[in-house]
């Protein structure tokens, strides 16, 4: 079935209405579009286990910090709408900044604890954005399920705490991370990088493996396992925001680091924030 585009929020609405009146489990994937496989497997999850799947493509300033890339984060809504139509996409929301945040917008929805640390940390303001934007398209489509990458963990977790404590009737879904051959975990912003840039950036995946791989070789110091990582990713030239080793629900760092934890790194190669993570298991 052919994928329908759709602009407005009530619009939107109103779709999604009439298939959840007509019984339809309506699925969801929030998305800042430049699409990629990453995205289309968390579409091909929705389609799997939900009748009616909507995507949303929505650059959204509010997660954005002033010196960040809002203003050249790329725009490839042609591409999107074929990728989600492919991945069986029913309707893709395409709304306008003054559709989701229209005048007199005056609510932000900020979850504490969780967003303290990591991304929270270097990025400030950066989780009440999406917070609020994820609570609003929520609404706008009241979806059954939604669908997130583990890729981006704490928002993962950020989004689960508000919906529970927000009583918001939809399951949150996480899905596995995608990567690139090399083992780079698929981003939009992989294209900022240059031939040289992205070849060094495989240090990434390559420094989260060495840190689960002492993990399981019996080291459970997290400063010895995280040196590791970081002097792995400096020798590839990468300027580390931070790495970590966290507990897996509550993020906070463990002082031991074994099964179940989590292993977390934001790092710069260029201009470029890289961030990925990997659950030791
Ligand atoms: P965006 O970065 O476009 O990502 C949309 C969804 O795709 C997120 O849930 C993200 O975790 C997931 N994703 C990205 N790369 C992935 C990969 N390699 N493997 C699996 N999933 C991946 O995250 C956002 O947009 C925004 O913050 C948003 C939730 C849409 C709110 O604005």
């Amino acid at each position: 079935m052919a994928l329908e585009r759709v602009d407005a929020a009530a619009a939107m609405g109103a779709l999604a209405a009439r298939w959840r009146a007509a019984g339809a489990r309506v699925g969801f994937v929030p998305t800042m579009g430049a699409l990629h496989a990453g995205h289309r497997s968390l579409i091909q999850a929705a389609r799997a286990e939900c009748d009616r799947v909507v995507v949303s493509v929505f650059v959204n300033p509010r997660q954005f910090g002033p010196d960040e890339d809002l203003d050249r984060y790329p725009r490839t809504l042609d591409a999107d709408l074929r990728l989600a139509g492919e991945a069986g996409a029913d309707a893709a929301f395409v709304p306008k900044v003054e559709a989701v945040y229209p005048p007199g917008f005056a609510t932000t929805v900020s979850v504490s604890g969780l967003t303290e640390g990591l991304c929270g940390a270097s990025r400030p303001g950066h989780f009440d954005g999406v917070a609020t934007v994820v609570a609003r398209l929520f609404g706008i489509v009241g979806p059954c399920r939604a669908y997130f990458g583990q890729k981006d963990y704490q928002q993962v977790a950020v989004v689960r705490r508000m919906v529970a404590d927000l009583a918001l009737p939809v399951a949150v879904v996480s899905c596995p991370i995608v990567r690139e051959p090399d083992g780079l975990a698929m981003s939009s912003r992989n294209r900022y990088l240059d031939a040289d840039t992205r070849r060094r950036a495989a240090a990434v995946p390559r420094a989260l493996e060495a840190g689960a791989a002492r993990v399981a070789a019996g080291e459970h110091d997290p400063e010895r396992v995280l040196g590791v990582m970081r002097a792995l990713l400096e020798a590839a030239g990468g300027r580390v925001d931070y790495v970590a080793a966290v507990n897996a629900e509550t993020l906070r760092a463990v002082a031991r680091v074994g099964m179940g934890d989590v292993l977390l790194v934001a790092v710069r190669f260029g201009g470029t924030r890289l961030i990925d993570n990997r659950v030791l298991s």
